[in-house]
């Protein structure tokens, strides 16, 4: 698009070290009576998938890991003993077909004094906060002689909580925090309850566990004891905090509020790699993930390397949509999976065809269709409003080529039933013409993102719109420093500016556990460089987030004409940085713009928003000209986010050491000239009429 923008750079020689001032001031030229284009409304969104303890340890409320005793076939994983005690897999007592296993717990020679059972650390511990309450559940059975009772708590790890709790606890659960001290050195309840009795047959039992005054904590664990012998089997125990909108089975606020604040226009989920499996077997099998929790199987996420209940499964992700008033963008398995698996276009592709549209329908069919039904049994009567459906993940991958052909049996049978729906390709087809086709890109520095930042502006307008499904700058882990911001910033600068072609766009990945951040066994990250970290207790946004949070909350509805000139260089692309994936330098190093720039204009208001973005290390003093405006107030806002170092980062201790500061700023008018701090990114607001 380089009628609309043209940029001239001072070209330098030598690397970006030795760079000297340019003795001709940058200047952007705003045409402010010249809209190039429409911005598009739905730029900024989220692609989400179960990887790094996304939803199981992640943004998925349950506390308890391995709930369903699934997670490993031969063993009781994440499960210890307390006490006299001896826990096994037992599949000759399954729950139902889906949850067919049992863990079966002999309580020994247990006794008051003595207390037996089973213990859990969640993901990485379980948190506690001051005056809170938890919905512990399970289902139980009792043999041997075994009746009751049980008691069921949140215990410290380290003995933390006996003297903040001993103060305000009631006598029963001072009683049991005694007893339960006095026998596990170092641990103290925050919380405990009591189920009076079992019986012979599977049950649910639920109780409420409600914390004092105590300090929040992430060393904890969940326990269930037993003060006399015999054997009980357990099935699908569960923990939940207060979750977000208070839905059952729902999410952890802190991450959903997070997440709220960028104001994302949609969520493109179940994947990513989680949609198609390493086998078609371990596909996202969204029939398999609705109805009630205990009837759903789960699945091993192969991808990733761990198991998945299925707890968020496909009604979850349409009611997190719902809160945060996002748009669904629905990938539907397409009948290809990591290892090559595919399934032949034609006949043996049919059911899978089948599965999408009902798929569909499920989200958005009334009461009076199957699937329809079935969401308003499972407790959502309203269809979801659904605009965007994608066929597939990354199906470049596969060798065999099959996509165009699945992709058109796709396209066909969705189009047929839902005209108005938008279907993505995940590669090029040449047999349909896709409403949008999903690009991915993860360079890994920031050089190497920053010079693709201007690959759209010549891009041609006439074929499928672009959806950068995935994308995102490897510099920095678990979550990206100030470095991968910059380039992330710079690449945004460029979808916005081409935002008539570039509809969407999504960071990948979204999440990340950053309690193990390595990716060996027992490791949280599979995939470094992740938007948003958290740990079981709180959560912080990465530098690359409070700069997408920045571009999603302030972008006008139209793209304003610029000229941008005399914008300095620097060498480029620049190796990786620490943390990032590897990178060879280029042998030689081309030059790079230093400096980033879009213009938007919010037609109703007037205010122009104007993005700057200076990877530079010194500051750098830029002249802004506005044509084709009666006036710009003298006074505006200016959001500006740096660091001292393009190194600097955010982290569980330090989550907000770089992040966005709304300053007044005067001076502004129709021809003025601002300076931008080293490594930084800056959204002016000016008032213009
Ligand atoms: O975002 C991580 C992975 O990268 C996604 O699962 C996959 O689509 C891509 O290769």
């Amino acid at each position: 698009m380089s009628f609309r923008l043209f940029v001239s750079i001072l070209v330098f020689t030598g690397a970006a070290a030795s760079f000297s001032r340019a003795q001709t001031v940058p200047t952007l030229q705003i045409k402010a009576d010249q809209v190039v284009a429409k911005a598009s409304p739905t730029l900024y969104g989220l692609m989400t998938e179960e990887i790094n303890y996304s939803y199981e340890g992640g943004l998925y409320g349950e506390l308890i890991r391995n709930r369903a005793f699934k997670a490993n076939p031969t063993n009781a994983v994440y499960w210890n003993t307390i006490g006299n005690c001896s826990i096994s897999l037992d599949p000759a007592t399954p729950l139902n077909g889906a949850l067919n296993m049992s863990l079966k717990v002999d309580t020994g020679n247990a006794s008051a004094n003595s207390p037996a059972g089973i213990a859990n650390d969640g993901y990485w511990g379980i948190p506690v906060r001051p005056n809170t309450t938890y919905r512990a559940s399970f289902y139980a059975k009792a043999a041997n002689g075994f009746t009751g009772p049980l008691t069921v708590a949140i215990v410290s790890t380290n003995g933390n909580a006996a003297t903040v709790e001993s103060r305000v606890m009631s006598p029963r659960a001072a009683e049991f925090a005694a007893s339960f001290g006095a026998h596990h050195s170092g641990t103290a309840a925050y919380a405990s309850a009591q189920i009076p009795r079992l019986t012979g047959d599977w049950q649910k039992y639920e109780v409420r566990l409600t914390t004092k005054n105590v300090k929040p904590s992430k060393d904890c664990r969940f326990v269930i004891t037993a003060g006399s012998p015999g054997t009980i089997w357990f099935q699908q125990v569960s923990l939940f905090p207060p979750t977000f909108n208070n839905r059952p089975n729902g999410n952890r606020p802190d991450i959903m509020k997070l997440l709220a604040d960028m104001k994302p226009a949609f969520l493109r989920f179940p994947g990513g790699n989680y949609l198609e499996g390493n086998t078609i077997e371990t596909r996202f099998n969204w029939k398999n993930t609705v109805g009630p929790v205990e009837q759903r199987p789960g699945h091993l996420d192969d991808g990733w390397g761990y198991w998945s209940t299925d707890g968020m499964g496909l009604l979850e992700f349409l009611e997190w949509c719902e809160d945060l008033k996002m748009q669904p963008l629905l990938a539907v398995y397409a009948g290809y999976s990591m290892r090559q698996a595919h399934v032949a276009p034609g006949a043996d592709l049919e059911p899978y065809v089948q599965d999408a549209l009902d798929e569909i329908e499920y989200a958005t069919g009334d009461a009076n269709t199957k699937w329809g039904a079935q969401r308003a049994k499972d407790g959502h009567p309203a269809p979801f409003p659904l605009t965007y459906i994608e066929v597939g993940n990354e199906d470049n991958f596969d060798r065999t080529g099959s996509y165009d052909a699945r992709y058109t049996q796709f396209y066909d049978a969705i189009k047929a039933k839902h005209p108005n729906l938008q279907i993505i390709a995940t590669t090029r087809v040449t047999t349909r013409t896709p409403d949008l086709t999903d690009e991915h890109l993860y360079p890994n520095s920031e050089g190497a993102m920053e010079a693709r930042a201007h690959e759209f502006d010549n891009h041609i307008r006439t074929g499928p719109k672009i959806f950068v499904g995935e994308w995102a700058t490897r510099v920095g882990a678990p979550t990206p420093n100030m470095a991968g911001a910059l380039g992330d910033a710079a690449w945004m600068t460029g979808m916005e500016r081409n935002s008539d072609i570039v509809l969407m766009a999504s960071y990948a990945p979204l999440f990340v556990n950053v309690s193990r951040p390595s990716r060996g066994a027992g490791g949280s990250m599979q995939w470094p460089t992740d938007l948003i970290g958290y740990d079981a207790l709180t959560s912080y946004g990465s530098p690359s987030y409070y700069a997408q949070q920045m571009f999603s909350t302030h972008h006008g509805d139209v793209i304003l004409a610029m000229d941008a000139t005399d914008i300095p260089v620097k060498a480029g692309p620049a190796p990786a940085r620490r943390g990032g994936a590897t990178n060879q330098p280029a042998a030689t190093t081309p030059q790079l713009p230093a400096l980033f720039s879009s213009v938007t204009r919010d037609s109703s208001s007037g205010t122009i928003y104007v993005k700057v973005v200076n990877t530079l290390g010194t500051p750098q003093p830029v002249k802004i000209q506005i044509s084709g405006v009666a006036s710009v107030a003298s006074d505006g806002d200016a959001v500006v986010m740096k660091a001292n170092s393009p190194d600097d980062t955010n982290s569980i201790t330090d989550p907000t050491h770089v992040a966005p500061v709304t300053e007044k700023v005067t001076g502004l008018g129709t021809d003025f000239t601002r300076e931008f701090p080293p490594y930084s990114i800056t959204i002016l607001e000016l008032k213009a009429k």
